[in-house]
C-alpha cells in the first residue's frame, strides 16, 4: 500500500505564521510538522509515499525532506496543489502515484500517539472499500462527526453545529482506486472545497466504509490551540510510539 501526506492549502487560520512559511513545516515541539504524519506512515509499514503540498513555499519541503532516507522513506515524490481547493482536491492529484492500487493518506497537520500499523493491516486484509479511524473529543463540532447506528456508521457530518456523537474523524484514510472516480464527482461545499466528508460518505452510501478507534491521543495542529497542544503533547511523550 502506498501512503499520500496532503500538506497543500494556505493554513489561514494559524496567520501570521503562515505569511512567512508553510503551515505544515512550523515546528511541532522539536520538529517541523510534516515530519509527523510521515512518520506516521513510515512506522505503519509504508514507505512509497506522495507529499501534495501548494501555497509559496514548495521548494522547502525538498530541502527539509530530500529523497526522504532520513525518515526512513524508500521513495518519495511531491504533487503541487494549485490555490486551496480542499482536502479531496488535493487526494485527486494521487492517483497517478496510487497507480491503480490502494492507498494510506494522512493529513499534513494531525499527529498521533501510537503507531496506526494494526489499522493498516486490518485493512489491508480487506483489501477494497475505506476505512476511517475515530477519536472521541470534547470539541467535535470542529471536525467531520460520526453518525452511529449502533456499531454502523451512517453518516458523517462535516463541522455540525449540534454533534450526533462526539466521535470526530480524524485525518487518516485509507481508500480502494475508487476513490479517484468519486472525487472527480463531488461539487465544491459552501466553503468552496471538495470535501474529504463528501467521498467518505459515498463510501458509507454503499456499505464499503469500515472504522475502528485510533490508540493513544490523537490532535490536528491547525489553529493556534491545537498547535500548542500538539508541542506539548509531543514533548511529553513523542508521537508514533509501538
Ligand atoms: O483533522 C481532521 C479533520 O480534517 C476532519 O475531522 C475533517 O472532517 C476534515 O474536513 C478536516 O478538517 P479541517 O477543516 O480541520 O481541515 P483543514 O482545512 O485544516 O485541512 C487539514 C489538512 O488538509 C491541511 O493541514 C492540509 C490538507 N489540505 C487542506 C486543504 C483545505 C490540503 O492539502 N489542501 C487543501 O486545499
Amino acid at each position: 500500500m502506498k501512503g499520500v501526506v496532503l500538506a497543500g492549502g494556505l493554513g489561514t487560520r494559524l496567520f501570521p505564521l503562515t505569511k512567512i512559511t508553510n503551515k505544515h513545516l512550523l515546528p511541532v515541539y522539536n520538529r517541523p510538522m510534516v515530519t509527523y504524519p510521515i512518520e506516521c506512515l513510515v512506522k505503519g509499514g509504508i514507505t512509497d509515499i506522495l507529499v501534495v503540498t501548494g501555497g509559496n513555499h514548495p521548494g522547502d519541503f525538498l530541502r527539509l525532506l530530500g529523497n526522504g532516507r532520513e525518515y526512513g522513506v524508500e521513495h518519495i515524490n511531491y504533487a503541487y496543489q494549485e490555490g486551496e481547493g480542499g482536502i479531496a482536491d488535493a487526494l485527486s492529484l494521487a492517483e497517478p502515484h496510487a497507480a491503480g492500487g490502494p492507498i494510506c493518506v494522512v493529513l499534513g497537520d494531525n499527529i498521533v500517539e501510537k503507531t496506526i500499523a494494526h489499522a493498516v493491516q486490518d485493512y489491508k486484509r480487506h483489501g477494497k472499500g475505506a476505512k476511517i479511524l475515530l477519536k472521541e473529543v470534547p470539541d467535535p463540532q470542529r471536525f467531520g462527526v460520526a453518525v452511529m447506528d449502533g456499531h454502523r456508521v451512517v453518516r458523517i457530518d462535516e463541522k455540525p453545529e449540534l454533534p450526533s456523537t462526539s466521535y470526530a474523524v480524524t485525518g487518516i484514510y485509507m481508500y480502494d482506486s475508487r476513490v479517484f472516480d468519486f472525487i472527480k464527482t463531488l461539487t465544491p461545499s459552501q466553503r468552496g472545497e471538495l470535501e474529504i466528508t463528501d467521498v467518505n460518505n459515498r463510501y458509507i452510501d454503499e456499505e464499503t466504509m469500515t472504522w475502528s478507534i485510533l490508540d493513544g491521543w490523537w490532535t490536528d495542529a491547525g489553529t493556534f490551540d491545537s498547535l500548542l497542544r500538539a508541542s506539548n503533547l509531543v514533548a511529553q511523550g513523542g508521537a508514533n510510539n509501538d
